[in-house]
Order: structure tokens, then C-alpha cells, then sequence
């Protein structure tokens, strides 16, 4: 059995005092919560503070990248065990503004998803194809290339989270159809039986990514292959990412 998982990826938004009022403000949408679990990503800078909020709560903290090396010469850089440190339990690794602004590749975003595991860290490692690739016919290449080259070296039992975001659909209100979102995470999930085994493919949760919100998120999680979601500026309310949190009613 997976258990659902809902991460809302702040971004570069949120200040500490801000993270706190976000996180106070979702509290009313966690309790009963069941075979659900919820984190949120906020920004560097706001870990400390966001921790200290979600004690004591249902809620999980996860970070938005890492850096693979423990420590070192890396100026501006972050590390695994700082943030393990920290009380976080995910990273979101490989996110698409991260290969698009940033210039990570498939061959960093497995060193860092490695360095992430090796302190317990989860990897939620981001993939997805982009709307030229998608018209272009060559989805299902793109996603193959990204999962062999950003899982490489994992095994099946890093609790591993994989997000399929379509970057034409992040952050432009254009949302995948529940059936091309099934097609695809069924797609990911075949590659994941022979890269890790069958049964660890079976026990990966893979996330939906893309515009997701309170008024689509029923549909999209009614496919057997989607086992959460990856939010993003609809986690920056805590009325519209409780409601997702609470999809089931
Ligand atoms: P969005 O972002 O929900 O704003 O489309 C999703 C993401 O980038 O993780």
C-alpha cells in the first residue's frame, strides 16, 4: 500500500514569520488525517522556524535542493546532514526550474538524490517532459533518459518519491488530464521495476506535479498511479493547500 503524499514546494517565497502563519493556518485541515501524509518545502532560510512550527503536528518539512558533498569549499551551498539536522525529512531534488535556471542535469540530479539518501533524507526526485517535447512526440524518451540517468545508483529501498511534473503545466494554470498523468506515471512506474525490482516499483510513490488545485486534485489522485501530488503556488495558502490536503472530503 502507498500512502498518499501531499508536498507543497514554496519556492522562493515565504519569509520564517511567514512560514509560521502558513503552517498555523493549516493545522485545522490535519486532524483526522488518515493513510495521508502532508510536507511542506519552504525556502532555505525558513527550515529553522517551519520545523519548530510543525512540531508536534502531522505536518513533515522538506527542503528544495541540496548540495551532494557533506561539506566543504562550496560557497552559498547546502549539505544533506545540515539539513537532516534540521528536522527535514525530504528534499525535492531535480525540480524543472532547477535544470532550466540552474543547468542541473540528469548526472547532478542523481549525485545530489544519492548524497540526500545517505543521510536518510527522501529524494523526491523531479522529472518531466517539456511542451516542445511533448509535442514533438518524444514524452516517453525524455522520461526514460530522465529516470535512468537521475535514479542511477538508488536502490529500491531509499524511499525514493519520484514527481512527474510536465514543465508546460507548472505554474500555468494548464493542469495534465488525469489520463495523461496516469499514462505516464504508469509509464515511470515500468521503468521503476526494472531499474530498482518489481517490488520496490510497487511500493515508490510517484507524485503529480503541474498546476495542481483544490478544484482538479479529486480527479487526478482517482488514478491508480498517482500517489500525491508536488504543489506549488497553490501550497502558498493554507485554505487552498488544505483543501488539496483534504481531497477525500
Ligand atoms: P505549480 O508548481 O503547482 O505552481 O504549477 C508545481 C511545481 O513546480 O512543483
Amino acid at each position: 500500500m502507498r500512502v498518499a503524499l501531499m508536498v507543497g514546494n514554496w519556492k522562493m517565497h515565504k519569509t520564517s514569520a511567514e512560514a509560521v502563519s502558513l503552517v498555523e493556518g493549516l493545522k485545522p485541515y490535519l486532524a483526522p488525517l488518515k493513510d495521508l501524509e502532508v510536507v511542506v518545502c519552504p525556502p532555505f532560510t525558513a527550515l529553522a522556524a517551519a520545523a519548530r512550527a510543525v512540531a508536534g503536528t502531522s505536518i513533515g518539512l522538506g527542503a528544495q535542493n541540496l548540495y551532494w558533498e557533506k561539506e566543504g569549499a562550496f560557497t552559498g551551498e547546502v549539505s544533506a546532514p545540515m539539513l537532516a539536522e534540521l528536522g527535514c525529512r525530504y528534499v525535492i531534488v531535480g525540480h524543472s526550474e532547477r535544470r532550466q535556471h540552474f543547468g542541473e542535469t540528469d548526472e547532478i540530479v542523481q549525485r545530489k538524490a544519492r548524497a540526500a539518501v545517505t543521510v536518510g533524507l527522501r529524494p523526491i526526485v523531479c522529472i518531466g517532459e517539456s511542451l516542445r517535447e511533448r509535442d514533438a512526440g518524444t514524452t516517453f524518451d525524455v522520461l526514460e533518459a530522465q529516470v535512468k540517468g537521475s535514479l542511477r545508483g538508488l536502490s529500491g529501498d531509499s524511499g525514493l518519491v519520484v514527481a512527474y511534473e510536465p514543465v508546460w503545466a507548472i505554474g500555468t494554470g494548464r493542469t495534465a488530464t488525469p489520463a495523461q498523468a496516469q499514462e505516464a506515471h504508469a509509464f515511470v512506474r515500468k521503468l521503476l521495476e526494472g531499474l530498482l525490482s518489481p517490488a520496490a516499483a510497487a511500493a515508490t510513490r510517484i507524485l503529480y506535479g503541474g498546476s495542481v488545485k483544490p478544484d482538479n486534485v479529486r480527479d487526478l489522485m482517482a488514478q491508480p498511479d498517482l500517489d500525491g501530488a508536488l504543489v506549488g503556488g497553490a501550497s502558498l495558502d493554507p485554505n487552498s493547500f488544505g483543501k488539496i490536503v483534504r481531497f477525500r472530503g
